[in-house]
């Protein structure tokens, strides 16, 4: 069964509102190249919104040198927690006005990076946060906006969203408007290099699951799919070197490239149930979003296996480099195979512990609803096939029977 106006929806969204993909940077020195070219744009005080530890482990020290010879007189906001929260943006556009601010300067993982999007949103807006909150609710241009993303996973610094975290309502909300696309990212691969290596897998298989959920979403076009392949190349072979040498540069900046081409391609084409199940497992369990997307997975890969098996054929051909190939079934389950081995290689557990029975219920129905408002899924899953998933990711292995 297809549900044609979620699709139609996100293709005309594609369309119309997202705009191109920002300027980028790479390798070493990508933030002072990225400080650069907002200086010389015109930015004399920028708000740098990053967390804590990557300010007191001197990760900002050649960035904030640097903006000080150039005669800026930067204001460092540190603010950002895991999941920020309204009064993090609030605490952050307070910074901007005491700081007569010019521009906003993000540096971190999603969390910095969302959390600085509504900051440069809200401080130039005439509506108070909550109402910034939705679709297409942006009603003035926001502050110059950059990026540096220090994780490889979100691929936030590309995507027309936000997630801020309501503490009245627990939920996390969602905002999201073509203008929160930044002007440049930089992937600095000296700051790279210090990703913790669970932090590797769990960002670098949630990148790929973007790959893979826009490559089989029924909203994709020839453009996401371009990005969306080489994203899959690039983390497939790259993902488990990095993880097995944190220090090696270019595998770190491959996969920084490999997420920033996943975020291009989803936040087009739409994700799928990888994605609404595992939103529901994290907000009962607090589960790195990451690390439930890897567990996760191999099983929806399982399920979408006749849906996608031509899919999963092509992809696994171009990894093969063997794409003159004719199409065979088998092609399919051996890319599955393919990636059930890079998780188990970047050490995703088979098993999440902390799930329980007793919320099966809750998150299967959060979770349908959450695939059937949001995403162009290939197939459509029922009940029966989300309990199966969480019963397998429970005590089971990747294998879950869907008969
Ligand atoms: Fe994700």
């Amino acid at each position: 069964m297809i549900r044609p106006p979620i699709a139609l929806a996100l293709r005309a969204m594609n369309r119309f509102f997202t705009p191109e993909k920002p300027l980028t940077f790479s390798g070493k020195g990508a933030m002072i190249k990225l400080a650069d070219l907002m200086v010389r744009s015109g930015s004399k005080r920028p708000l740098i919104v990053t967390d804590s530890f990557l300010l007191k482990n001197g990760m900002l020290n050649g960035l904030l040198d640097f903006l000080k010879q150039e005669g800026c007189d930067a204001t460092v906001f540190d603010g950002i927690i895991p999941n920020p929260t309204f009064a993090v943006v609030e605490e952050g556009v307070a910074a901007i006005r005491k700081g007569r601010c010019d521009s906003v300067f993000a540096v971190g993982g999603g969390s910095a990076i969302d959390a600085a999007k509504v900051m440069a949103s809200a401080s130039t807006s005439k509506k108070p946060l909550d109402k910034l909150a939705g679709i297409l609710k942006v009603d003035q241009p926001l502050l110059p906006f950059y990026v540096v993303a220090t994780t490889s996973g979100t691929g936030s610094e590309v995507t027309t969203a936000a997630v801020i975290s309501d503490t009245k309502t627990h939920k996390k909300t969602f905002f999201v408007d073509p203008k929160y696309m930044p002007i440049a990212a930089a992937f600095d691969t000296g700051l790279l290099v210090s990703l913790p290596g669970p932090m590797t897998a769990g960002t670098g298989m949630d990148a790929l699951t973007h790959a893979i959920e826009a490559f089989t979403s029924r909203a994709r076009t020839a453009n996401t799919d371009r990005d969306a392949a080489t994203a899959i190349r690039l983390i497939v072979e790259f993902l488990p070197v990095a993880y097995a040498n944190p220090g090696d540069e270019r595998a770190r900046e491959m996969v920084a490239l490999g997420s920033f081409l996943a975020g291009n391609a989803f936040t087009r084409a739409g994700l799928g149930y990888v994605h609404a199940i595992s939103h529901q497992i994290s907000t009962h369990y607090n589960t790195p979003h990451g690390l439930a997307n890897a567990i996760l997975l191999p099983r929806v890969l399982r399920f979408n296996k006749d849906a996608c098996s031509e899919r999963f054929a092509e992809l696994e051909r171009m990894l093969l480099g063997s794409t003159d190939q004719p199409y065979a079934p088998d092609q399919a389950q051996r890319f599955i195979d393919r990636v059930d081995t890079l998780a188990e290689t970047v050490g995703i557990p088979v098993n999440l512990d902390d799930i329980q029975q007793k919320d099966f219920a809750s998150i299967t129905k959060d979770a349908l609803a959450e695939a059937r408002s949001s995403y162009a899924v290939p197939k459509v899953m029922r009940k029966g096939d989300v309990t199966k998933i969480l019963e397998s990711v429970s005590t089971g292995s990747w294998a879950v029977n869907f008969a």
